[in-house]
């Protein structure tokens, strides 16, 4: 009888490897090494698709109807072969579902009909895509660095309908002060981009931003994090000094603890603020990250 209830061959293996005779002599790491790796689904070391899914569809059970629409609306995202989930037939990854978010916190402060957007540091273009797929704006233009316009150029261009690619512009670095100087935009986009720009430029985007827009939508971090047990540090010491040294908030402080980011707040919406005349209208965690804050600063054009 006793044999009915033996180890499988999977579990064999794992009492001869990982939780083995002498596992419970000493209990001091035994829920984060691999001992608990294998009685627990989460083994972190390992399972970082299986940790981006299982976040990905949590989040995309908390969607109301209006995100869902918005994500329905911006059609080819599968292009580029994304990590999606599927919820009640629809495919969504990480990156449309922020967008929706983004948008709907946008959307609640400024009517976005007919809007001139600039959008500096746009990755591939998601949000132009979601942006131009949910609102008949008049136009859409991209600051960005000459090979990621390559990149948002052509991704655009494959997903876009021609009569939404039309209302693109692109603009490098290079050419920001000839080609934009006495340009107007009704809303300025920036999105986990100013914390990797070296501070004087962030200080320099902020001033084309009082310039030339009259709202701004920033989504960054409110500071910096040495936690090596995050992600082992894969892109080398050298990458983590750079990462600290960028953008304009570069205190360091815990990003799993809800008040410290908290506290850090008002200091994101100082540094973020593109000059005497304007306000946030509204502000609030940068979901789904922890240590993200996210404001829509308008301006007030009667001061100086
Ligand atoms: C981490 S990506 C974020 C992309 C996108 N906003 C998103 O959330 O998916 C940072 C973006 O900032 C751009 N970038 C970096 N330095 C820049 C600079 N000096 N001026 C304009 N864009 C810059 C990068 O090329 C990239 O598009």
């Amino acid at each position: 009888m006793a044999g009915t209830f033996r180890a499988s061959r999977q579990w064999e293996r794992i009492s001869e490897n990982w939780v083995t005779e002498d596992g419970a002599d000493n209990l001091t790491d035994f829920k984060s090494d691999s001992r608990n790796y294998h009685l627990a689904l989460w083994d972190p070391r390992r399972n970082g698709i299986r940790y981006l899914r299982a976040l990905v569809y949590e989040l995309a059970t908390r969607l109301g109807p209006e995100d869902w629409q918005k994500i329905r609306n911006t059609k080819n995202r599968e292009v580029g072969n994304p990590v999606e989930v599927r919820l009640d037939g629809t495919s969504v990854c990480l990156d449309y579902l922020q967008a929706a978010l983004e948008l709907g916190f946008i959307e609640k402060e400024l009517d976005l009909r007919g809007g001139r957007v600039l959008e500096i540091g746009a990755g591939y273009g998601r949000l132009a895509h979601a942006m131009l797929s949910n609102y008949d704006l008049d136009s859409y233009c991209v600051i960005d660095l000459k090979n990621t316009l390559s990149l948002s150029r052509s991704y655009l261009r494959e997903v876009l309908s021609e009569k939404q690619f039309a209302k693109m512009r692109f603009v490098q670095v290079d050419d920001v002060t000839a080609s934009l100087d006495t340009a107007q935009f009704d809303l300025c986009v920036n999105i986990h981009s100013m914390t990797e720009m070296i501070p004087e430029t962030v200080e320099e985007y902020l001033r084309l931003i009082d310039r030339t827009c009259t709202a701004f939508f920033v989504k960054n971090p409110v500071g910096k994090y040495i936690d090596p047990s995050l992600d082992g540090y894969y892109k080398g010491d050298e990458a983590v000094q750079e990462a600290l040294a960028s953008g304009p908030l570069r205190q360091q402080l815990d990003i799993h603890d809800s008040e410290a980011v908290q506290a850090a707040a008002p200091d994101f919406l100082d540094a973020y603020r593109p000059g005497t005349a304007w306000s946030p209208a509204a502000h609030g965690r940068g979901v789904p990250w922890s240590y993200f804050w996210q404001a829509l600063y308008t301006k007030d054009s009667t001061r100086p």
